[in-house]
């Protein structure tokens, strides 16, 4: 690969690589057990490095992940809202992937439009990270996949449903069918499906994905039910959205259609009573703590790969 390593989407990797990251990730964290959250891993493998941070949306999960990861692996952060730069008076993007390769070792940004990624890792000349964008969460797939398998073995093979609306989240679902080798059964309402172009890439490239709009039939003999926030952040509050997704909420007899040792994620925030009930966020099918932990160890490995 020739210019700077991008971790911009599932589908712009190859699954090899998305492989060696994710082992990389889980070496990472069992050589952490036992050390504090402020220590840092054997050989500071980043130590020098600084990665700049740019949120134009809110955020808990992947600023603390990816701050303490840098921290963790001797490396440092900036976290920049984008209002604050001049990216937020007209600033071009261009301009401002070109002055900031000057100064920090990699970006990471999350942005409400693709379409900024994409400009940003055209003009960068250090490793961009999609930290999401409207239209894909790839660092949060790469954390799920780890985590199904720590607790469930190899993903290949096995079945996971998606029930609810057809979002960023879902596509990088769908990707990672094609790369990790998992089948995908995705339930979303007719006026929310999931993109077409996803659907039709992963296909093309051997994935086994369906959809359709009834969340028992998706759910039937699933190794993984996957839900997600009803109203993502660039979506409009005051849409018919939460009619729309009434009958795709995981509750306990959703959860009893799928296999036995079948297990629950979620990317959180959650809205409890919502997308999924209390008695499955709490219950003892969910991985949503681990899920969130492994942000952490994943991005790790990302950050190891960008910039190792
Ligand atoms: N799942 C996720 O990306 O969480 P945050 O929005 O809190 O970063």
């Amino acid at each position: 690969m020739t210019g700077p390593r991008h971790f911009a989407d599932i589908d712009a990797m190859d699954g090899d690589t998305l492989r060696d990251i994710l082992e990389g990730a889980k070496a990472l964290k069992k050589a952490r057990a036992g050390k504090g959250q402020a220590a840092p891993d054997a050989g500071a493998p980043l130590a020098g490095k600084l990665l700049a941070m740019i949120f134009e949306q809110p955020s808990t999960r992947t600023r603390i992940s990816f701050d303490v990861g840098m921290r963790q692996l001797g490396g440092e952060t900036i976290v920049l809202n984008g209002q604050d730069l001049q990216l937020g008076r007209g600033e071009s993007v261009a301009d401002t992937a070109r002055v900031m390769s000057r100064y920090v070792d990699a970006i990471m940004l999350r942005t409400k439009s693709h379409a900024v990624l994409e400009e940003l890792m055209a003009h960068a000349t250090v490793p961009v990270i999609n930290g999401l964008t409207d239209l894909t969460h790839p660092c949060q797939l790469m954390a799920d996949v780890m985590t199904f398998e720590e607790h469930r073995g190899p993903i290949t093979g096995k079945v996971v449903t998606w029930s609810g609306d057809g979002n960023n989240m879902a596509t990088s679902w769908i990707q990672g069918a094609a790369r990790f080798g998992y089948a995908l059964r995705l339930a979303c309402p007719p006026e929310l499906q999931p993109s077409d172009r996803a659907v039709d890439w992963a296909r093309r490239h051997g994935a086994d994905v369906s959809v359709g709009s009834d969340p028992e039939a998706a759910v039937d003999g699933a190794d993984c039910v996957v839900a997600d926030a009803w109203v993502s952040m660039h979506d409009d509050p005051n849409s018919d959205r939460h009619n729309m997704l009434a009958r795709f909420r995981v509750d306990e007899r959703l959860m009893s259609r799928a296999n036995a040792d079948s297990v629950f994620m979620h990317c959180l925030p959650a809205h409890r009573g919502e997308e999924v009930t209390d008695a499955v966020m709490d219950g003892p099918q969910s991985v949503v703590w681990d899920q969130a932990e492994n942000r952490l160890h994943a991005q790790k490995g990302i950050l190891a790969w960008c910039l190792r």
